[in-house]
């Protein structure tokens, strides 16, 4: 049952108020003060999905309680009532957030709907709280796994960075090695985890799109832009905004970016007005920034603004020793997804997995538990799924079937799979295999980038 809490000093009125809505099925309750009703909130600790508060009281203005509860995270609605020719101050409940104010006397008619729609914004602020919250639990520095000295240290600096008010930090390593893990957990455990998370690919859009994705733009600013819109570093504002692949973006943009984290401002394309945001920059990269800035291809002061603080991520095979550790937490994870119940990976197959080199670091390892894992019978993770390449083989194997890592692909020519899916499972496999690393991934196929683009995105191919 929801609770609705009544701050009402005239008794009558109140007991009106309090007996109309135990009938709308509400666990009603009733403080006839300021003072009672703080005790009721802030003590006991009683979670109001609607509070319905007089304005003015006795002892107080009921704007201060308002106030403090949101200061203590509370996420109730209120509505307000107001006397009669009283004073309103509608500036600073709006600054407060609260739901509306109605003048007395009112009818129930009008008052219900009012709470109703209370009811229903406050009930879409929980789950948003609720995910927030279950974000926090799973993104907490423990969800990097791993017991070597390495993987300890990158939760030890995570630990000191998440307290920090940094404006930037950059993560570096190779594919599937936790980049994107790890700026979750920075964010969602760290000062602004009840800001937004903001994610943004780099190389997943042509550069004028990546643009007025990030910056916004007015009515007008180009042919097509139809209505104003808010670019992602404003939704990002109090939060964080995660730029994965980094190295691929266009220097042109790379330059507007750099004065935007500086200036803390910046101006939708096509406007006048500067917009001021509150942005943490996570910023990831998995190819060598120090060189291509050498090259050229990246600016360095850009690289210089974003890698105050670097976060390399060490890739698989340097800390080998928390395979064992990973196997047994994905089993669980996959076990529970797939409605399995491994329970033993036999002594040769986890010799067989801590030999390997994983190139593809901990995604490569994630598919292959997963897909032993789905095709597995009984409570012994098959070694047959396993089909780890050798090292330094680039065959297919003598039955035909892709291996991992290799650079071969194997499709059925009986009729079983159409053209256009060839062209779909070609793609999406090569990405896989270098990470959605579109640049690696359009030269692997012999292509373009833009033609690889336009294939991403005419099948829909995103990173899951
Ligand atoms: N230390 C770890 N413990 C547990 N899971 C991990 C760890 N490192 C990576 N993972 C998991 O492996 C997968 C790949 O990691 P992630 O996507 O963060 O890699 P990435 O470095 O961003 O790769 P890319 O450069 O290809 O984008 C994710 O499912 C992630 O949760
Ligand atoms: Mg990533």
């Amino acid at each position: 049952m929801d609770t609705l809490l009544i701050i009402e000093d005239e008794a009558l009125f109140g007991g009106e108020l309090k007996r109309h809505y135990q009938r709308a099925g509400w666990h009603v309750v009733l403080a006839p003060t300021l003072r009672e009703a703080e005790h009721l909130l802030l003590r006991t600790r009683i979670t109001p999905l609607v509070v319905l508060s007089d304005m003015n009281l006795p002892d107080g203005n009921g704007l201060d309680l308002l106030e403090k509860a949101r200061a203590l995270g509370e996420t109730g609605e209120w509505v307000f009532l107001t006397g009669y020719g009283e004073p309103t101050d509608a500036e600073r409940a709006q600054k407060l957030g609260a739901f509306d104010f109605l003048q007395k006397p009112t009818e129930f008619k009008t008052l219900d709907l009012v709470i109703a729609g209370a009811v229903r914004s406050a009930r879409a602020q929980r789950r948003l709280k609720d995910q927030a919250s279950a974000e926090r639990l799973r993104y907490s520095p423990e969800a990097f796994i791993g017991s070597s000295p390495a993987a300890r240290r990158v939760r030890e600096l995570v630990a000191r960075l998440q307290d920090l008010p940094l404006s930037s930090i950059m993560i570096a390593g190779e594919t599937g090695t936790g980049k994107g893990l790890i700026a979750r957990i920075l964010h969602y455990s760290g000062v602004r985890a009840d800001g937004p998370f903001v994610e943004v690919n780099c190389v997943a859009l042509p550069k004028d799109l990546l643009e007025s994705e990030l910056f916004g733009h007015e009515q007008g600013a180009f042919t097509g832009a139809k209505g104003p819109h808010r670019g992602l570093m404003e939704q990002a504002d109090g939060g964080s905004l995660f730029l994965d692949e980094i190295s691929e973006m266009d220097p042109a943009l790379q330059a507007k970016l750099l004065t935007a984290i500086e200036s803390r401002k910046l101006r939708r394309l096509g406007g006048e007005r500067e917009i001021t945001v509150d942005i943490q920059v996570i910023a990831a990269t998995n190819r060598d920034l120090v060189s291509a800035v050498g090259d050229g291809q990246f600016r360095a002061d850009l690289y210089h603004r974003l890698s105050v603080f670097e976060l390399t991520l060490p890739a698989l095979r340097q800390r080998k020793e928390d395979i064992e550790e990973l196997v047994m937490a994905l089993v669980a994870e996959f076990n529970t997804k797939a409605n399995k119940r491994v329970r033993h990976v036999p002594p040769e197959v986890m010799a067989r997995l801590q030999a390997h080199d994983w190139p593809g670091n901990v995604r490569q390892l994630r598919n292959v538990i997963e897909r032993c894992i789905l095709l597995s019978n009984d409570e012994e993770l098959p070694a047959e799924w396993l089909q780890l390449a050798p090292v330094h083989e680039t065959q297919a194997s003598q039955h035909g079937v892709v291996q991992e890592g290799s650079d071969w692909i194997h499709l059925p020519l009986d009729g079983s799979m159409a053209l256009d899916d060839m062209d779909r499972h070609i793609i999406q496999t090569a990405l896989e295999r270098h990470g959605y690393n579109v640049m690696a991934t359009a030269r692997a196929l012999g292509t373009t980038r833009e033609t690889l683009r336009y294939r991403i995105q005419k099948y829909g191919l995103m990173k899951s």
